[in-house]
């Protein structure tokens, strides 16, 4: 066994403090392949590889942090989507998630549609080729431009999200001439079993017009009756990294009840629902997420099984998972520059980032896990606490991990399934420029999104 370089740092499971952790993993090396993308293993120098390329590689080409995205990973969950859901039903890659030219192009080619939700989304989408027919335009509060720029544009679908905005996209079709496809998002009060900033279907919160009170119903009425608008459906969307499957089945089920009144009362059979995204994915080996086809069929023979009951046509089903796709296909690889061992508590290892470019530790009591990528080591594990460079005491990476106690400055760490919500999250907090995403695939490496520089912060100050 190597010996510690920080003797002090505490090591060992009988005296660990409170926190999230388990016992220390039997050996720190193993990187399980549940929260690793795809092509990620140790080659014969135990470091880590990603489409054959080590890490020690990628941050010398390309520095630390950086967000290394494997492109035979996010292309094979996009087609796993696309095939368990089939050619009756339409896959929107949420783009919040994490969104670039060339990912527009892999769903593109992949055959997958695009749900943006800014009018920055927007641009990048229609920048990178995909056609706007495959585009929904979200959003709880779209202006007017992002609103006149989608309809010009020939969007797929707007999705409406309040009264007032049911009038605006249909004023500002009929001036344009045109009849805008649209769906209503409903509430249907669900409580998800999430983070409560990252639930959308239960009723005190902003999103969606609520099912309870006849509101939705309302609503309805309401687009039904204007020219500018053509009704295609309803949406629900209940929250986001969910595991369990009863909220999504609750959800599908109200969506259909919605449907049946709407026949009873407009003798109108909407053609389509979407029931948004959410599925969970595996941040640590204790989480156990579903696959693309057990969801599918969950939710298919639930939207049959009640529109049969009530005698409607099987609508076309859409989906937008965001964060099952592009998750897990990617991991931040950082170095470590300092790492200070507190007595009976942990070691605090300062990484080169933070949470400029992973927010979600800090914002949702997120849990990830971290593994040391530029050597193997069999030194004992030390209980330890990534951190970043930030002025916070709350800028931590990832708060309970066991790392090998010879750690030492100038090691590459990498903390995996961060490609949904960290670069997306990304902020310039006290000036630190934001990480580049390089794509990995076959041997190559190249970067999509590049490293912001001092220069770019610079450039928008213009006092
Ligand atoms: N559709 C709609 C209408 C949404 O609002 C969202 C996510 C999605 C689809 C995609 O959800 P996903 O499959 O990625 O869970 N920043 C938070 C997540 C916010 C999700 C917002 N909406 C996080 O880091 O956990």
């Amino acid at each position: 066994m190597s010996r510690s370089a920080h003797p002090a740092g505490p090591r060992h499971a009988d005296v660990l403090p409170e926190g999230h952790y388990s016992a220390p993993p039997a050996d720190l090396n193993t990187l399980d392949k549940k929260v690793w993308a795809q092509t990620v293993g140790r080659d014969e120098h135990g470091e880590l590889t990603v489409g054959g390329i080590p890490a020690t590689r990628i941050a010398e080409e390309f520095g630390t942090p950086v967000y290394v995205l494997d492109e035979t990973d996010f292309r094979a969950r996009a087609r796993a989507w696309r095939t368990a859901f089939g050619p009756d039903a339409d896959v929107f890659y949420a783009g919040k998630a994490f969104l670039s030219r060339a990912v527009v192009r892999w769903l593109h080619e992949e055959g997958l549609n695009l749900d943006v939700c800014s009018g920055g989304e927007l641009a990048t989408a229609l920048s990178a080729g995909m056609p706007a027919e495959r585009i929904a335009l979200h959003g709880n509060n779209k202006s007017v431009q992002e609103i006149r720029r989608a309809i010009e544009a020939g969007v797929g679908r707007i999705v409406l999200d309040s009264f007032q905005e049911i009038v605006r996209v249909a004023h500002i079709a009929r001036d344009l001439g045109k009849r805008q496809k649209v769906q209503i998002r409903i509430t249907v009060g669900v409580e998800a079993h999430t983070h409560e900033f990252i639930a959308t279907a239960h009723e005190d919160q902003k999103f969606g017009i609520p099912l309870a009170g006849g509101q939705a119903a309302e609503a309805v009425r309401r687009a039904l009756q204007l020219d500018g608008l053509e009704l295609i459906g309803v949406h629900s969307h209940i929250g986001s990294q969910i595991f369990d499957m009863s909220g999504f089945e609750v959800a599908a089920r109200r969506v259909v009840g919605l449907l049946k009144e709407i026949r009873d009362e407009h003798g109108v059979e909407l053609p389509e629902i979407d029931l948004g995204g959410g599925l969970g994915i595996a941040y640590t080996s204790a989480d156990d997420p579903r696959e693309p086809h057990e969801i599918a069929k969950a939710l298919n023979e639930i939207v049959t099984r009640e529109c049969e009951a009530a005698a409607l046509a099987t609508p076309r089903i859409s989906v937008e998972p965001g964060r099952a796709i592009v998750g897990p296909t990617a991991f931040t690889l950082y170095e470590v520059g300092t790492l200070k061992p507190l007595d009976g508590l942990r070691t605090y290892v300062s990484v080169d980032g933070g949470m400029s470019d992973n927010i979600r530790t800090a914002l949702y009591d997120a849990e990830y896990s971290v593994a040391l990528v530029s050597r193997t080591s069999d030194a004992e594990p030390m209980l330890s606490r990534v951190v970043g460079k930030h002025c916070e005491s709350g800028d931590i990476v990832v708060k309970d991990a066991f790392l090998p106690a010879d750690l030492a400055p100038g090691d590459l760490l990498a903390v995996p399934a961060t490609g949904a919500y960290c670069r997306s999250m990304a902020s310039n907090y006290n000036h630190v420029p934001r990480p580049p995403v390089v794509a990995v695939r076959d041997g190559e490496a190249r970067v999509i999104v590049r490293r912001e520089t001092e220069e770019d912060l610079l450039r928008l100050d213009v006092g």
